[in-house]
């Protein structure tokens, strides 16, 4: 039987494998917690901070992760972008130009029959010039909603005033918009007036002595010397951030968000 109402945990960015370890550390006791129904994490970081590989999505998805979303750094991975193209859990955003491989929306079931659709949106300010992620969510909105109401955005972008214009621009017509992407929680959670679930960002999952997840001293360097040096993810301070999200299971639309940063 289909429940009133559900709820829906999305993880955020999860950074390498101090990310991966405080996430097996906490999933369970957070699921049993909020009885959750649906888990959501972005992965665009699980590869030692930059991309997937086949290996850690199936460590993602045997913990307890649902259905994976991403962004800018999941076409790292030559390998792996193969498998984006057979996935059905995993997504990358929708707005990438024609001929790039994988899904940009994926429609999986819970209970057996109860359809939820994720879709995964990337900004474009102070990011890649693709395609419009506003009008790409119209189009997909509008075939997603012959099949379900339930419809969660991850919608990965830099700039908070690009996150906050979508989130009024799908207002009513999705049950939430998850901003990720720049590994910094926000504290603006809300329920837009047409009963959506909105965060600009859920932050980051991983060590947070760190700058965005990766080693200071590294980012410090490559800060004051202007050239590249290589990230290496960080290892101390580990949490979980995310959000849970409550929606009514008839009509989709979103009950309440709280916002997750555990321990
Ligand atoms: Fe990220
Ligand atoms: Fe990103």
């Amino acid at each position: 039987m289909i429940p009133k109402e559900i709820n829906v945990l999305f993880i955020a960015d999860i950074i390498g494998q101090p990310g991966l370890d405080v996430t097996t550390q906490l999933l369970s006791g957070l699921k049993n917690k909020y009885k959750i129904a649906l888990t959501i994490a972005n992965g665009e970081n699980g590869a030692g901070g930059k991309g997937l590989t086949i290996n850690i999505a199936k460590q993602y998805h045997s913990i307890g992760i649902d259905i994976i979303t991403s962004g800018n750094h999941i076409w790292e991975n030559r390998v792996f972008q193969y498998y984006l193209a057979t996935a059905d859990n995993i997504v990358r955003p929708l707005n990438y130009p024609e001929g790039n491989i994988g899904k940009g929306y994926v429609i999986t079931r819970i209970f057996d029959e109860l359809p939820i659709a994720v879709l995964n949106l990337q900004g474009r300010t102070y990011m890649y010039p693709i395609n419009c992620p506003f009008k790409t969510a119209t189009w997909a909105i509008n075939k997603i909603r012959n099949e379900t109401n339930i419809i969660l955005v991850d919608f990965h972008a830099e700039a908070s005033a690009e996150k906050i214009a979508l989130g009024w621009y799908l207002d009513g017509k999705v049950s939430a918009v998850i901003g990720t992407h720049t590994h910094v929680q926000t504290a603006d959670e809300r329920i837009l007036p047409n009963g959506t679930a909105y965060i600009t960002d859920v932050g980051m999952t991983g060590p947070f002595d760190s700058v965005i997840g990766m080693k200071k001293e590294i980012a410090i360097e490559r800060f004051m010397k202007q050239t590249p040096q290589k990230y290496e993810p960080a290892e101390a301070d580990l949490k979980l951030c995310g959000a849970v999200i409550t929606i009514e299971t008839e009509t989709g639309k979103a009950q309440a968000i709280e916002r997750i940063q555990v321990p």
